[in-house]
Parts: C-alpha cells; structure tokens; sequence
C-alpha cells in the first residue's frame, strides 16, 4: 500500500521557491530516507506533509487519501519528530509524554501506559521525574521522538532527529528506528549524513533546490555513477589551488581541495594517477597517502549535482 503520494508538489516562500515540483511516493514498511545539502527543502515538504505549511500547488494523499480539506483521522496516524526540539523545559520528561499523546485523545490508563512505553523505549524511563531543563542535547532529542511515538503512530517522520548529539546517543537513536521500522511502522527519515541514510533506509530520495535528483535503493543509486570513481590523496601542506590544474587532466571530473585532502572524482575507465601524481610532482607538493574509495551515496550527489553534500 503507498502510505505517502506526493505529486508536484510546489512550495513558495515569497517567490522563491523552496519545493520544486516534487513526487515522491512511499510504501508501507519503508524507511524512506530523504538525503540532501542544507535548504534543499526537506523540512518544507515534511512539514507540508503534516498539515503544518500550506502548500503553493501539487496534490498529496496520505493512506490513500487526498489531503485537500479536512485531514484529522490521517493527522492521528502520524508522529512528527521535529527538526526543531518541541519540548517544555519546566515540564518533566513524563509530563512532557503525557501532554503530546494528550493532544491525540490518549487519556487514563492508556495514556499512562502509553507514556510509560515510550519512555521505556526511549531509555528515559529512570529520568521521568526530571526536569526537561535539566536533561542533555542528546536526552532531548530521545524525549522529543518518545512525545513522537507515544500515540503509535504508523507513520513516523523525523527531521534530522541526531544533529548535534553524541556517538552513542546518536546509535540508541538509530537502533530505535529500526526497531520502530520493525513493529510496522513506515519511517520517512531525513538527514544530510549520507552515513545515517546509508545504515538505515532501505529506499533513498536525494533531493536538491527542492527537487527529487535520483531515488531507489542504495544499490541502485550507486550503479547511476558506477562510471566514475574518487581518489583521496593526502598531501603536504600547501598554499596553491592544486584543484584548477588537476581538473585539465583528461578523465578528471571534479576536484576538491580540503586543507592536506584531496578528492578527485574520474572516469573508471581512464586511468589518471600517472598524470595527478605528475601534476603533484611539478607543482612540489608530497604525496603522503593514497586511496580510492569505493562508490557511496556522496559520490552519486556529486556526480549529478557537482558539489559535494555538505557544503
Ligand atoms: N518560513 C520560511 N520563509 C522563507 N524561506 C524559507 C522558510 N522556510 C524555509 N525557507 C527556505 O526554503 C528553502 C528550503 O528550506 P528547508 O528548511 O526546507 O531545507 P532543509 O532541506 O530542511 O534544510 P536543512 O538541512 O538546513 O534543515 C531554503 O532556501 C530556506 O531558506
Ligand atoms: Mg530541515
């Protein structure tokens, strides 16, 4: 069953247009990733998915249904971790819970079990009588998807639910999802850590100035560049811009110089590394290391886009 049907969608904020026109569709049981730079608009369509922006034109359905007029009963399926903590810093961490699954009818015991599950889940059980103005970046963020999921949603969408938290916060999180993924929920997760996307989704949007630039799974993705390969080359310190030079070598499609990294990405099938370390040689620039890497989601969004994802 397709969960999500977006089809183009448009979003202007004051003439420009941050959503472009976009489709995407979601199946059942999917976690649907949707990789891409800083304002490629990601957070406008999920939040045009919510009900929480209007959008300028394009029509969606969720479960099935169009989204024009009145959309409550698909509105109680869904549980939004905003990209933005969403939390009472003078409520305590079960408070907090209580009051979000509240607001979608959860009263009683079953609010109570609902809370008490979802903090559980979240790791937050022990913390549930502390302030929210006490808790860390990373408890936060655990709080904001436990008031996410209270309500059993089957939708779950995340906004960028691990940015600026640590490692080990960062994989609860992770694990969680899967495990949310695995009691049947159908996850849309959005992030610009190709590394997140890459573990986690099973299907992969790459979208940029609000349009969707490729999709598929992360196997399908890579076989769109499987014609081009990247070479990492770290060098001595150096003050010239060796990236001009290097992209006249025949073969070499993009450069990046990144202090003592380079990164080239060439044709597979010209070999350039006699004519890069040649050109490294005259320039006096030492090579100290050498690798190639093997094909990642960064290296497709490269190739279509021409800039790197995190820039
Ligand atoms: N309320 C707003 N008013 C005007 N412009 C906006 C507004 N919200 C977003 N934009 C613009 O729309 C574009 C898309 O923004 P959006 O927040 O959807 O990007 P994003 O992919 O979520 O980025 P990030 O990874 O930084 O969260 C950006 O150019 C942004 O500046
Ligand atoms: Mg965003």
């Amino acid at each position: 069953m397709k969960i999500v049907e977006i089809e183009k969608l448009t979003k202007k904020f004051e003439g420009k247009i941050a959503v472009d026109t976009l489709d995407l569709t979601i199946e059942e049981g999917q976690i649907f990733g949707l990789l891409g730079p800083n304002g490629a608009g990601k957070s406008t369509t999920i939040n045009i998915l919510c009900g929480l922006l209007r959008k300028t034109s394009g029509t969606i359905k969720l479960f099935g249904k169009s989204q024009d007029g009145n959309h409550y009963a698909s509105k109680a399926k869904i549980g939004l971790v905003p990209q933005e903590i969403a939390l009472y810093d003078e409520l305590t961490a079960v408070e907090n819970v209580r009051f979000f699954a509240g607001l979608y009818g959860l009263r009683g015991s079953e609010l109570e079990k609902a809370a008490d599950e979802a903090l559980k889940f979240v790791g937050l059980k022990e913390k549930e009588k502390e302030r929210l103005g006490t808790f860390s970046g990373g408890m936060k963020r655990r709080l904001n998807i436990a008031c996410a999921i209270a309500h059993k949603p089957s939708l779950i969408i995340m906004d960028e639910p691990t940015v600026g938290i640590d490692p080990q916060s960062r994989n609860y999180i992770l694990h969680s999802i899967k495990k949310l993924n695995q009691n049947g929920a159908t996850i849309i997760y959005t992030s610009h850590y190709m590394e997140e996307v890459e573990e986690l989704c099973d299907y992969i949007a790459i979208i940029d100035q609000g349009k969707v630039i490729a999709e598929g799974s992360e196997e399908e993705l890579i076989n769109i560049v499987t014609d081009v390969r990247e070479t990492q080359i770290k060098i001595s310190d150096t003050a010239n811009d060796l990236t001009k030079g290097l992209t006249q070598i025949v073969g070499v499609e993009q450069v990046t110089q990144d202090e003592e990294l380079l990164k080239i990405t060439s044709k597979t099938e010209v070999n350039v590394l006699n004519q890069v370390l040649a050109y490294l040689l005259a320039e006096n620039v030492e090579v100290l290391e050498l690798s190639q890497q093997s094909l990642n989601l960064e290296t497709v969004f490269l190739n279509l886009t021409g800039r790197t994802l995190r820039d």
